[in-house]
């Protein structure tokens, strides 16, 4: 089977590399003669862990290359998967006007029959626009249009991408059908099984699937909110409801607020889509709102763990991405913080391990450092707002000695505060009741009583 990815973003990168992992003949085409150029030299444009690799090992293989021409890349392939990019726009609704504009260069190079599919997160309806879009440009072509949206996380996306909890193809025709099993024949059925629906629902369940996991975010965010005041530990409760296997335990954990390039774009364009047909969704706006103000809170909440003023003082910011084993700073909780804290009076050194080429220009007066330890370097507060996993290793005793302040505000709650009271920090975390030390106390206690 040949295959045409028409966009070499993210989702189109790692599509392109997993299709050809599979064995398939896969040309990857972008509009950018630079990046398909640095492409074809193994230069990959995104941090995307593994991506690299298998690129490189497909492009070696010769299954794998790169254009900027579609007429390179679409008359011989057997699925057109169109994986551009649908930027939000100021008001909400996604931006189509790549989409279309793919669609219509895509149209022109059509030869023989070819399955359209629709990979970008796109508004209910877009799959019928494109058709008649294409059908209008050429009449002649024989095709059929389907909707396949991915589900895949930033920093895990090839894992994703083989390991599917599911595969929703919304289609109308067998032949397009046909098509599509074989596309996904190597996935394991048993572990990734095929939905087929309509076109419709598959584009709404992207929707669905970011809004749901974004009410989840929300959820236990306010839910630590509760904790702190009515003296429960949020990671307990998390686990409590967690391992409801009508819950389950992903999404639960407790953060300055959810960010990105999807879930805050998607629940805002869900927002407006809702309300033109008559029914609004109350939850989804409430969340959008909740997160909004959970950013603010976090400023409230580290001006009050620093004496109450942030005037002459210095915090130290570890993780601007906005999440861990990515690069992307999109509406990353930290482009909403920091700008608040030098407002204050702050000075900010900040260290991310892969997100501060992409934060420079967003955050003026930030004094980009090495490390952690070269960030806590003088600084009043320590403050983590994303997860590395090299964050959770720090020789806390080290910060302890660099610190002016010996202050840890931990808003991954990567460390118990237990941990950073040994080292002579004191851990402001999310959730967390004071008496949590008592309650290590005591199970201490009744251990060694045997
Ligand atoms: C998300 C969806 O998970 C994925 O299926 C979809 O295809 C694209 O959007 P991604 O944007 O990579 O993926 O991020 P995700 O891992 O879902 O995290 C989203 C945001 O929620 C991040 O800011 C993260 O820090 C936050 N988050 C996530 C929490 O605060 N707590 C959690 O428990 C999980």
């Amino acid at each position: 089977m040949r295959i045409a990815i028409i966009g070499a973003g993210h989702v189109g990168l790692v599509s392109a590399a997993c299709l050809s992992q599979f064995g398939f003949t896969v040309t990857c085409v972008d509009s950018q003669h630079r990046k398909v150029a640095a492409l074809r030299t193994g230069e990959v444009p995104i941090h995307e862990p593994g991506l690299d690799r298998l690129l490189a090992a497909n492009i070696d293989a010769g299954r794998l290359s790169f254009t900027a021409d579609m007429a390179e890349a679409v008359p011989e392939a057997d699925v057109a998967m169109l994986a551009v990019a649908t930027p939000g726009r100021e008001d909400g609704r996604a931006d189509l006007s790549f989409v279309r504009q793919a669609a219509r260069q895509l149209a022109d190079a059509l030869d023989g029959y070819t399955v359209l599919a629709i990979r970008s997160t796109v508004p209910v309806g877009t799959c019928r626009e494109i058709a008649a879009i294409v059908r209008e440009r050429r009449p002649d072509a024989d095709f059929d249009i389907v909707s396949n949206p991915e589900f895949l996380r930033e920093g895990a996306a090839i894992s994703d991408f083989m390991h599917p909890d599911r595969v929703v193809v919304g289609v109308e025709s067998a032949r397009a059908r046909a098509v599509m099993s074989a596309l996904y024949r190597p996935l394991s059925p048993a572990e990734s099984p095929i939905l087929f629906t309509t076109p419709e629902t598959a584009e709404l369940a992207k929707y669905a699937a970011n809004c749901f996991l974004a009410t989840r975010v929300a959820f236990i965010n306010e839910f630590a909110d509760l904790c702190e005041r009515l003296g429960a530990d949020v990671r307990d409760l998390a686990r409590a409801i967690g391992l409801d296997r009508r819950i389950g335990r992903h999404h639960l954990r407790p953060g300055p607020g959810f960010g990105g390039a999807c879930l805050p774009k998607d629940a805002a364009a869900l927002v407006r889509t809702a309300r033109q047909p008559g029914a609004p969704s109350a939850v989804v706006e409430a969340v959008l709102h909740s997160n909004a103000r959970r950013k603010a809170a976090m400023v409230g909440r580290i001006v009050d763990a620093c004496g109450g003023s942030l005037a002459g003082k210095t915090v130290a910011v570890l993780g601007i991405a906005f999440k861990p084993a990515t690069d992307t700073v999109r509406e990353s909780p930290a482009l909403a913080i920091l700008p608040e804290l030098m407002k204050r009076g702050a000075a900010i050194r900040a260290f991310d391990p892969a997100g501060m080429e992409n934060a420079r220009p967003l955050l003026d007066g930030v004094a980009w450092c090495r490390d952690a330890y070269d960030a806590a370097t003088g600084a009043d507060a320590l403050l983590v707002l994303t997860e590395w996993n090299q964050f959770r290793a720090l020789d806390l005793d080290r910060l302890r000695a660099l610190l002016r302040t010996p202050l840890l505000l931990d808003l991954r709650n990567i460390y118990d505060p237990a941990q950073a009271a040994a080292a002579g920090l004191r851990h402001v975390g999310l959730g967390l009741p004071p008496q949590r030390l008592a309650v290590l106390h005591r199970v201490a206690v009744s251990q060694d009583a045997g």
